[in-house]
């Protein structure tokens, strides 16, 4: 071997050993990372446990005698919910059974601020780009009346319904509140549009068609109406997080929220009477002499998204005021921490 080439191997193995020590001690602070993440959710869990039976305690405490103290009490209790709350959001959390048995066991939490408000993103944008495709394929629909253009488009919805169902639990993976109502229901959208796909060409489908057609236009733009106040709040509440930008506070937040709630919600309850309607319709069709099991299906299916639909949207506003205070000392909470990490990651720089 000629000596410059030997030389150049000789810089490469030291180069080597140095990613070899470095990849050590990658390995061994991430053992110490696994190990204090444990340690917090070790932590979480019993504060959990013991604020449960703390709060049992302080609803059993006579509260005409120790009026005050209770009060002080329950407080303090909700602020530290809060704050756990928000401690969770940094660590990694177990998906639920719906995820595992999608994905498999794979840790789909993200531990970064920034990335988990991306994908929440990311997630209001691609519902709204695939409703303007269902809305342009739903027009099409109603004026060309061919089949492989409906089992496109119901097979379509049935892929949109399904990849919508496995990013929202992503989502609640990483901390978002979304209802369980919701996602059960694009699981039941996912079974809806697959019911269309195998439902046959017949006299049924071609009564229901076009109300079907008109339904999902009107849900389409409810969908927009949706996105418009998600993002506004999504954004919202990450300046509200961010203690430098004064210019967004806690009330502001609220009279913007209760302004986008009470223009959405008329939207959302027209929308509820359309599915009222189609299961009615539905249920007449399935007397139809041609009609098959899809028929009876989809109208129990229509009359599952009404009722839950409606009583879970109705139940959003006293939830909103109840938990006015929970969500003050999650921002509040938020801030401090965003102030702390800012601190901590100067430090860290002035040292380097
Ligand atoms: N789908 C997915 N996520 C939803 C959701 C929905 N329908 N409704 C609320 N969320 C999410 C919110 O984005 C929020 O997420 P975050 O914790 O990550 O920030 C979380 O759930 C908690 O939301 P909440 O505070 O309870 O309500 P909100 O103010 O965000 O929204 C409504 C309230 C009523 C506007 C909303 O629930 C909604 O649009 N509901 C109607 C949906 C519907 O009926 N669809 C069918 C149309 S026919």
């Amino acid at each position: 071997m000629s000596d410059p080439i030997w030389e150049e191997w000789q810089e490469l193995s030291k180069d080597y050993n140095e990613l070899e020590t470095v990849n050590g001690s990658y390995l061994k602070k991430l053992a110490e990372l696994t190990n204090l993440q444990q340690t917090c959710l070790k932590h979480i869990a019993r504060q959990r446990n013991r604020l449960k039976m703390m709060k049992k305690i302080v609803k059993q405490l006579k509260r005409e005698v120790n009026a005050d103290k209770v009060a002080e009490l329950k407080n303090y209790i909700m602020k530290r919910e809060a704050e756990l709350q928000v401690i969770e959001q940094t660590l990694p959390k177990q998906s639920r059974k719906y995820l595992k048995i999608v994905l498999g066991s794979i840790d789909v939490s993200f531990l970064n601020k920034e990335d988990k408000f991306k994908y929440k993103d990311e997630y209001e944008k691609f519902k709204l780009i695939n409703h303007v495709i269902a809305f342009f394929l739903s027009i099409l629909n109603l004026y060309y009346d061919f089949r492989p253009l409906q089992l496109f488009y119901v097979g379509f919805l049935v892929w949109y319904y399904c990849t919508i169902s496995i990013r929202e639990s992503i989502l609640k993976v990483n901390g978002s509140r979304i209802k369980g109502w919701w996602t059960l229901h694009h699981v039941l959208s996912t079974v809806g549009s697959a019911i269309y796909l195998v439902w046959p060409e017949n006299e049924t489908w071609s009564q229901f068609k076009s109300q079907f057609l008109w339904y999902n236009i009107y849900n389409c733009l409810i969908q927009y109406l949706q996105f418009k106040y998600q993002r506004g709040a999504l954004y919202r509440l990450k300046a509200l997080g961010e203690r430098d930008k004064m210019d967004i506070t806690i009330e502001g937040f609220h009279s913007w929220m209760w302004k986008g709630l009470t223009f959405l919600l008329p939207f959302l309850f027209i929308g509820y009477f359309f599915q009222l309607s189609n299961a009615i319709v539905l249920y007449k069709l399935s007397y139809h002499p041609q009609a098959t099991w899809h028929v009876m299906f989809s109208s129990a299916l229509f009359f599952i998204f009404f009722v839950g639909n409606t009583i879970t949207t109705i139940m959003v506003v006293p939830n909103k005021i109840r938990e006015k205070m929970m969500f003050q000392y999650r921002v509040m909470t938020q801030r401090l921490y965003n102030v702390v990490n800012e601190k901590v990651a100067k430090i860290n720089l002035q040292r380097k």
